[in-house]
């Protein structure tokens, strides 16, 4: 499954197009806060990119990894455990939306997330930006990259941003890319993901697209969830890594 966690990889970085440069921040502002010794919890965590990546520069390190996905949780199990063995990953599936999941995970020192948390309405974000505030300690780090669109009032970035994204994703797709869908096909021509398929599209039913919530509604979010100290670290057009301390 090594082999999907690394067709994912490519696949996302057809829609991000310096995805890398994102986790390479994160990575760099956890190091330098918490040392080479912390659990981390990677939400909505995928096949779980942040994860091994954690797991490969923090030998000392342990993540705890949640989603909702149960091919995507089944990839990562699969993923993390054939390259960092099964003491340092905990994997846990609950769905962000419903209150509670924090007691599946219990407290960390930093909470870490990327590309995900879009699909929470903006009542939902602000629950979870809460309750991770919860599960950190005095001093823990939450960073979240992700697209963060600029609205109406921002005509001239927004185009700018979207023709960016446009022609990354045009010029990954002719070099032979998969792009999202194509990558759940790939995955469902493996049986152990295939007995899955009906069981994900259960679970992610009448999910809409949510309301843009732009950069000064996260920090606000974060602001009042109780984060002692909110800004961002990374930011190229649109996109962002939005860093909060406990
Ligand atoms: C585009 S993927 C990003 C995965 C990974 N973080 C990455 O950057 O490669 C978005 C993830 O959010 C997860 N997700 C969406 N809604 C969720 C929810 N309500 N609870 C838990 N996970 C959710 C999806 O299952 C998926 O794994």
């Amino acid at each position: 499954m090594r082999d999907l966690l690394d067709a994912w990889d490519r696949q996302q970085e057809a829609y991000i197009a310096y995805r890398e440069q994102r986790f390479e921040v994160m990575l760099e502002v956890l190091g330098t806060v918490h040392g080479d010794e912390f659990t981390v919890l990677d939400l909505a965590c995928g096949p779980g990119a942040i994860s091994d990546r954690v797991l490969s520069a923090f030998p000392k390190a342990r993540v705890i990894a949640i989603d909702f996905d149960p091919i995507l949780l089944t990839v990562a199990r699969h993923a993390l455990t054939e390259r960092h063995g099964t003491d340092r990953v905990t994997l846990v599936d609950a769905d962000l939306t419903v209150p509670g999941w924090e007691t599946r995970t219990g407290g960390v020192d930093a909470v870490l997330s990327s590309t995900a948390l879009h699909w929470l309405s903006p009542t939902e974000l602000s629950a979870v930006y809460t309750t991770a505030a919860g599960l950190l300690k005095p001093g823990g780090v939450l960073l979240n990259a992700d697209h963060l669109r600029f609205g109406p009032a921002d005509p001239t970035l927004a185009d700018v941003s979207a023709r960016h994204d446009a022609r990354t994703q045009a010029a990954a797709f002719a070099a032979g890319t998969l792009d999202y869908q194509q990558w759940y096909d790939e995955a469902a021509r493996r049986p152990e993901l295939a007995a899955l398929t009906g069981e994900r599209e259960r679970r992610f039913a009448n999910r809409p697209p949510q309301p843009l919530a732009p950069l000064a509604f996260h920090l606000a979010a974060l602001d009042a969830a109780g984060f002692t100290e909110t800004g961002t670290v990374w930011q190229y057009l649109d996109d962002y890594v939005v860093f909060a301390r406990r």
